[in-house]
């Protein structure tokens, strides 16, 4: 489905309906569909699941060429919500980048946010080297004017050494981020390496906080959860076996137990 929201088509899915509203939204440069593996266990929670595609991503416009910014998407999560009519605070979900637009939308428009799930995500801003590669990348991905540079930087990093090649999730991954556009990387890569350090953030969300990780996330790695699960006063943090950076795909029985259970606690 698609809906104008800040002067854009923005794609997404709605199933379900009732309370909790949960709001799911992806890592970089992937799209909704990488939460697959959790709607229909969320749905059969009781849950209304929203699932949007970002600005630029999967089959979202992507609106003049710019840095996509955590506080662009942020608003852009509340535009949809509006469209859509959700008064009611949401669960958010985010994963990696997903998170990071979550400290932006509590930041911003904390009356909408319910409880927060901040999966194989980090509150720390770039470093000056992490910048610099993100630059590579994007300019890397305009001159080929394909998403390969994010393809070769991130996929051998994605997975847990558990993963067989050619597997499902990495087909998954790959066709996601084979099928983002060369801009989607490049203003990505910017956005992303324009985000705030979130470390000031922490102590104020006061929701209820799930902080999930792969226990072999080489992106984002355990320590960078503990950090945000002991600055957040009300979170709880669980580590997910047996996968990496994209733990809901690697390990989806896991994940949506730890999902669900916190959903019945809120
Ligand atoms: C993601 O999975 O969203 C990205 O790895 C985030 C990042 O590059 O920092």
């Amino acid at each position: 489905m698609l809906v104008d929201v800040n002067g854009i088509r923005l794609a997404y899915s709605d199933t379900g309906e009732g309370s909790p509203v949960v709001l799911l939204v992806h890592g970089f440069p992937l799209n909704r569909s990488m939460w697959d593996p959790q709607r229909g266990a969320l749905r059969s929670a009781g849950a209304r699941v929203i699932a949007p595609d970002l600005r630029g991503f999967g089959a979202s416009e992507s609106g003049p060429a710019a840095p996509l910014t955590m506080e662009q998407h942020a608003d852009d999560m509340v535009g949809l919500l509006d469209a859509l009519e959700v008064r009611e605070p949401v669960v958010y979900v985010g994963l990696s980048m997903g998170g990071y637009v979550g400290f932006a939308l509590w930041r911003r428009h904390p009356a909408r946010v319910r409880a927060l799930v901040l999966a194989d995500t980090r509150a720390s801003a770039d470093t000056p080297a992490g910048r610099t590669d993100r630059q590579r990348i994007a300019l890397l991905a305009e001159e080929l004017e394909s998403p390969q540079p994010a393809m070769d930087a991130m996929l051998p990093r994605l997975f847990s050494p558990h993963l067989r090649a050619g597997s499902l999730p990495e087909q998954l991954v790959r066709g996601m981020i084979g099928s983002s556009s060369s801009r989607a990387v490049a203003d990505g890569e910017r956005g992303l390496a324009a985000r705030a350090d979130s470390f000031s953030t922490l102590p104020t969300i006061d929701v209820p906080t799930l902080v999930i990780v792969g226990e072999h996330d080489v992106l984002t790695p355990p320590d960078e959860s503990r950090l945000i699960a002991e600055g957040i006063p009300s979170a709880r943090l669980v580590s997910i076996d047996q996968a990496g950076h994209m733990s809901n795909l690697e390990n989806p029985e896991a994940f949506n137990e730890a999902l669900i259970g916190f959903l019945r606690e809120v």
